[in-house]
């Protein structure tokens, strides 16, 4: 039997013992990376008792560490151990080799819906507010920034957290106030795991659709209605001149 498989029986054993002081153990191992090939992985083994931590073995650190007068001892025995210590090196290299499959387990990767608008606001020391809203994404870890011609704008710029929708997804909402300036060009950036590169959403401040739509509109009603009025009293003109008797009508004049 390996000096790890006694790192568990040890485990046992005591909880047997001590289950009339209701002296509860737990044992965790963790296989920590955040590379494809697992290269940084770092193996991590914990001992627990009554939920304070005893014993660890950090693969960083190569050897195990106690946090008691005991547990040290117990910790000393392990690292002049050659049998534990092959055996933990046997643990790390299957903890490094099975990094890639773990990353290759097909990943929920939802992509974002974002909306970016302007609200008015009142109290503040600048007259507009940008909201760049970010919707239904998963997972939760995110990175909303916002551009000012090009550069990262840390100043007036407040958020929320990443709130739960309680289905999966998550929302977060970012603030930037900012006093409007002629030709300033805004950005909101949203990075994400479901996105190849960070996505760019450019701020329109006339935006070709509603308003703009209806501004256009109405001036081209108008414009009709003033042509079709001279015409009409133009025409009135002309015509009333050669009526003998004067009508009461009053005529449209612009
Ligand atoms: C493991 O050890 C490394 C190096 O000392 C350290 O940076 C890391 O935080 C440790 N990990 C844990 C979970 O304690």
């Amino acid at each position: 039997m390996s000096h790890a498989h006694r790192f568990f029986a040890f485990l046992m054993l005591f909880l047997v013992f001590s289950t009339e002081g209701a002296v509860y153990g737990h044992y965790s191992a963790h296989c920590q990376f955040s590379s494809y090939d697992g290269h940084d992985a770092v193996f991590l083994e914990q001992v627990y008792f009554n939920k304070l931590l005893l014993m660890q073995y950090n693969s960083s650190v190569g050897k195990a560490v106690g946090y008691t007068k005991t547990a040290q001892e117990l910790a000393d025995k392990f690292n002049s151990d050659e049998s534990f210590i092959s055996h933990q090196e046997w643990k790390i290299s299957l903890c490094k080799s099975n990094a890639p499959q773990v990353y290759n387990v097909p990943l929920d990767l939802v992509e974002p819906d974002v909306w970016l608008r302007s609200v008015k606001v009142a109290d503040s020391r600048h007259p507009a507010m940008l909201i760049c809203s970010v919707y239904n994404f998963y997972p939760k870890q995110i990175r909303v920034m916002w551009l000012r011609d090009g550069k990262e704008a840390t100043s007036d710029v407040t958020s929320t957290e990443e709130l739960p929708d309680g289905n999966w997804f998550y929302q977060i909402h970012s603030y930037l106030e900012f006093t409007p300036k002629p030709g300033e060009k805004i950005s909101c950036v949203v990075e994400h795991a479901s996105l190849m590169e960070p996505k760019v959403y450019d701020w329109d401040p006339l935006p070709d659709t509603g308003m703009n739509k209806i501004i256009i509109g109405v001036a081209g009603m108008l414009l009709g209605l003033v042509f079709s009025v001279a015409g009409l009293s133009y025409y009135k003109k002309k015509t009333s001149g050669r009526v003998v008797v004067p009508t009461t009508e009053a005529g449209v004049y612009v």
